[in-house]
């Protein structure tokens, strides 16, 4: 029986071209056995019909705070109606009003209106998801606590291709499903994550670093949430945000200070993922006044020292932990993958390439190999790094690691 069955949806239509999409939503949703009532702007019904809606959901659909025969559709009876709400498709426009609670609408009032959990689901052209003013009306609203079903990346109505794209209609149900079950493969699996570069100071003004943007150990992140664990994420300096609010964050710059968050919640860890692009070296000796620069001398050079490597410490202190480390090779991979997988004491090690297009730092896409302590080697094929955290995961759930 499904966990959707019996619940109460009051779904939003917006006007995108994705709109025509959702009479098959609400058919999949009534099939497994949820009560749905559409409210759908005026701008929805240039993409789709409210006779379709009504004929699919079995409920009148409504789209004014009064309707043609001057009854009045109450937005609060509304919102306070559903065990959650959905806006699918939401549009740039829309995700701003939300945002700003400029309620000119009758979805608008009703979101306002909503105690329960909201889900949105944004689809527009890349140019507009990718839009400053879109990511911070996202960010607003999962600072919300609205729940965000991402858009998927291909191609778009406009012939253009990347992110943007309505998830299909099977996938969205499988995300609330996955929200609403209580069998979730890692519920009560507390999950260690890493994620970013870390930043050694060599004076008040410089520091070295390296080109890790953090996406892998965030996407790692909100996916185990999204499988039910409860998840803290220590990340490096990174400009990647959430797209869920329930992860424990915890900044650093240093991998000193990375060592220390890592440390002081290892114990309490059931499975630890070292995402992160710790630097192996830091400066010798920082200098507190800025370094001035030598007009006489050409040459300038700055002494480093090892840091601490944090996962072969964990490899050495683990007891009940299942530990993964990365692996970033440009040669030898598979062979260079399984010594560091040995000499850290690792269960699994997910190797990427630096010879793959697409693949390791800054790219929203990976590919990986995964190799674990029987030494089974599995190839992935290169993808989105969300699809690439979920390879990982099921390969742990799958494999009983
Ligand atoms: N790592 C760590 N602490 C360090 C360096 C690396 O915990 N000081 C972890 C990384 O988070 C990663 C794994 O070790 O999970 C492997 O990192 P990688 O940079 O590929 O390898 P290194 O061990 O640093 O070796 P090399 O740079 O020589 O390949």
């Amino acid at each position: 029986m499904s966990v959707l069955r019996g619940k109460k949806i009051l779904l939003g239509i917006t006007g995108g071209i994705a709109a025509y999409k959702t009479p098959i939503l609400v058919r999949l949703l009534k099939k497994i056995g949820a009560e749905i009532k559409v409210i759908l702007t005026e701008n929805a019904k240039e993409f789709v019909t409210p006779l379709s809606l009504s004929t699919v959901s079995e409920n009148p659909v409504l789209s004014k705070f009064k309707d043609d025969d001057e009854n009045w559709n109450n937005h609060v009876e509304l919102g306070l109606w559903c065990d959650f709400m959905i806006i699918c498709p939401a549009t740039a426009n829309t995700l701003c009003k939300m945002a700003n609670g400029n309620c000119d609408n009758l979805l608008i009032a009703a979101y306002l209106s909503c105690k329960s959990n909201i889900f949105f689901a944004p689809a527009m052209d890349l140019d507009m998801y990718k839009h400053e003013s879109t990511k911070k009306s996202i960010e607003k609203l999962v600072s919300f606590g609205n729940i965000l079903i991402p858009p998927e990346s291909g191609e778009l109505a406009s012939g253009l291709v990347g992110e943007g794209r309505l998830p299909e209609p099977n996938s969205i149900v499988d995300f609330l499903i996955a929200h609403y079950s209580k069998n979730l493969p890692l519920k009560n699996k507390k999950i260690l994550i890493t994620a970013g570069p870390t930043l050694e100071p060599i004076d008040p003004v410089r520091f070295i670093s390296n080109y890790s943007s953090g996406k892998m150990g965030y996407r790692l992140a909100e996916e185990a949430k999204r499988l039910g664990a409860s998840v803290c994420l220590i990340s490096g300096p990174s400009n990647e945000t959430f797209s869920v609010n329930t992860i424990d964050l915890i900044k650093v710059k240093t991998s000193q200070q990375m060592e220390e968050e890592v440390m002081s919640r290892y114990n309490n860890s059931d499975i630890v993922i070292m995402a992160a692009a710790v630097s192996d070296y830091r400066p010798k000796l920082y200098s507190e006044k800025k370094i001035k620069k030598k007009l006489e001398e050409e040459d300038f050079s700055i002494e480093f020292k090892k840091t601490n490597d944090i996962l072969f410490n964990l490899g050495k202190l683990k007891k009940k932990q299942l530990l993964i480390g990365f692996a970033l090779e440009n040669n030898n991979e598979i062979e260079n993958a399984k010594k560091k997988l040995k000499e850290k004491n690792l269960d699994v090690i997910i190797l990427n390439s630096l010879n793959d297009e697409g693949a390791a730092f800054g790219h929203d896409t990976n590919k990986v190999t995964i190799i674990d302590n029987k030494l089974r080697i599995n190839h992935y094929d290169l993808k989105e790094k969300r699809f690439v955290a979920n390879d990982i995961f099921q390969y742990i759930i799958i494999n009983k690691l």
